[in-house]
């Protein structure tokens, strides 16, 4: 069975714990979009492993991990991050690691536009700053430089030549800011394409030639339903389709060949950068939460913004990315609360919605309707075992499971891979 786990929320709901436990059982697991913008966090033992740009299973021996079409990729940070791993004893080889020549490649004037823009722009994003932006709208414009070009010299330098006119014109004129040399460019990525060549195949043939074969697969999310381009909190979103519909374009795989579709969601809020967030809470949850749930980027070590759940994104999520499965993650960063709250409405002018609204100025004006349900006022760190849930927790869990209306399948209660509740 061929699964796709996405981000429910805002991001950083806990994908890349919940990926680490499934994708033992898959063949392959594939990152089908976004760049290192995304920072997906596995703790196994004493060990703490974030990745950016590989997927979350490469930690298993003897499993394979895509990077594919619909990802942006940095190769230095790609790089880094395989030399990385190599040095803690966790090879990489071309038999693991396979990525998509399609791949759109991040260049050093992405990363410098998406900070000008965010400098000029009065409504700031808060970008992660990795250049994800810039690199997608190149992609768009048709003026992308993909990783397979990389290993042709000639077509590079004529397609750096093309954007360097252009980008440097830019930079001048409109950013007084400094402008770049075809030659330095050219040949760091030429370095680069060196070492990722043996990595990089038609993934879009290899994935679905392994369906054939009867291999599976897990669909890795990067972000969340609401950093999503078309349907996220436009404009405080990313560049990419997070959500399911992402996959088929990201990869190349037919959505008939998607069997199921997992849902991870943090039992709380959180979002990094600007833009709204109907439940967020005010100072002294925020700090209590933030520093219970350890709340910062795994990217840019940026302080997360907490909040209670909200049911309006969460059903909203729910019917966009088609969810069979929930994962509810961090529980027990919950568990010293007396009361907890549910987001089920949105006040705005007098009435109550109960959809997620189109309108930018309107989302940023609703009030949240609450409902509260009893903390359990006990430590569910750990846990295994639904029955050993306090009945607070059950009642809590199994409300999100009536508003969501889909079956919760996974509870998480702490980091590590073992900290685990399957139902
Ligand atoms: P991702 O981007 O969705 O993969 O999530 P991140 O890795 O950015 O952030 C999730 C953070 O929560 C990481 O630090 C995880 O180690 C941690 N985490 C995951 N699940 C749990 C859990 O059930 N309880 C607690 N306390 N921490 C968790
Ligand atoms: P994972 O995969 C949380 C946010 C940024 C910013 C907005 C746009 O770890 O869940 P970008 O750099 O993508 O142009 O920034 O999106 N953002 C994330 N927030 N988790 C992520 O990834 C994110 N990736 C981007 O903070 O608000
Ligand atoms: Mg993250």
């Amino acid at each position: 069975m061929n699964i796709a786990v996405v981000g429910a929320q805002w991001g950083d709901e806990g994908k890349g714990k919940l990926i680490d436990i499934l994708s033992a059982e898959k063949d392959i697991t594939v990152r089908y979009q976004g760049g290192n913008n995304a920072g997906h966090t596995v703790v196994v033992g004493q060990k703490e492993y974030v990745f950016h740009l590989l997927p979350s299973a490469i930690l298993h021996k003897g499993k394979v991990c895509v990077i594919g079409n619909g990802v942006v990729i940095d190769p230095e940070v790609l790089i880094s991050e395989i030399q990385g791993l190599e040095k803690k004893g966790i090879k990489v080889s071309p038999r693991k690691l396979k990525i998509s020549g399609l791949c759109h490649v991040i260049m050093p004037y992405h990363r410098v536009l998406d900070g000008l823009r965010e400098k000029k722009r009065k409504n700031k994003i808060g970008t992660t700053g990795r250049g994800i932006g810039p690199c997608y709208a190149d992609k768009v414009a048709r003026c992308g430089i993909r990783m397979i070009d990389l290993l042709n010299p000639k077509v590079l330098k004529a397609k750096l030549e093309d954007n360097l006119r252009e980008k440097n014109e830019t930079f001048r004129k409109v950013y007084d800011a400094e402008e770049y040399s075809l030659n330095g460019i050219y040949k760091s990525y030429l370095k680069f394409a060196k070492i990722l060549e043996p990595y990089i195949c038609n993934t879009v043939i290899y994935i679905n030639e392994q369906i054939d074969k009867g291999k599976t697969v897990l669909f890795e999310g990067a972000q969340g339903t609401f950093l999503d381009i078309d349907f996220g909190t436009y404009p405080f979103v990313t560049s990419s389709n997070s959500i399911v519909g992402g996959i088929c374009s990201g990869t190349g795989v037919a959505p008939t060949r998607i069997d199921k579709s997992v849902a991870c969601i943090k039992a709380y809020t959180t979002r990094v950068g600007e833009g709204p967030f109907p439940t967020e809470f005010s100072s002294r949850l925020m700090e209590q939460i933030r520093k219970k749930g350890n709340e910062f980027g795994a990217t840019t070590g940026r302080p997360r913004r907490c909040g209670w759940f909200d049911c309006i994104l969460g059903r909203y999520s729910m019917i966009i990315n088609g969810i069979d499965e929930l994962a509810i993650m961090k529980l027990d960063v919950l568990d010293e609360l007396d009361e907890i709250q549910i987001c089920t409405g949105y006040k705005y002018k007098g009435k109550t919605y109960k959809e997620f609204p189109m309108d930018y100025e309107m989302l940023c004006a609703v009030k949240p309707v609450y409902e509260s349900l009893p903390g359990w006022k006990s430590s569910t760190y750990g846990l295994q075992n639904y029955d050993d849930l306090p009945k607070n927790a059950k009642k809590y869990v199994k409300r999100l499971e009536q508003l969501l209306k889909v079956k919760v399948k996974y509870i998480s209660t702490g980091p590590k891979r073992d900290e685990i509740i399957v139902r």
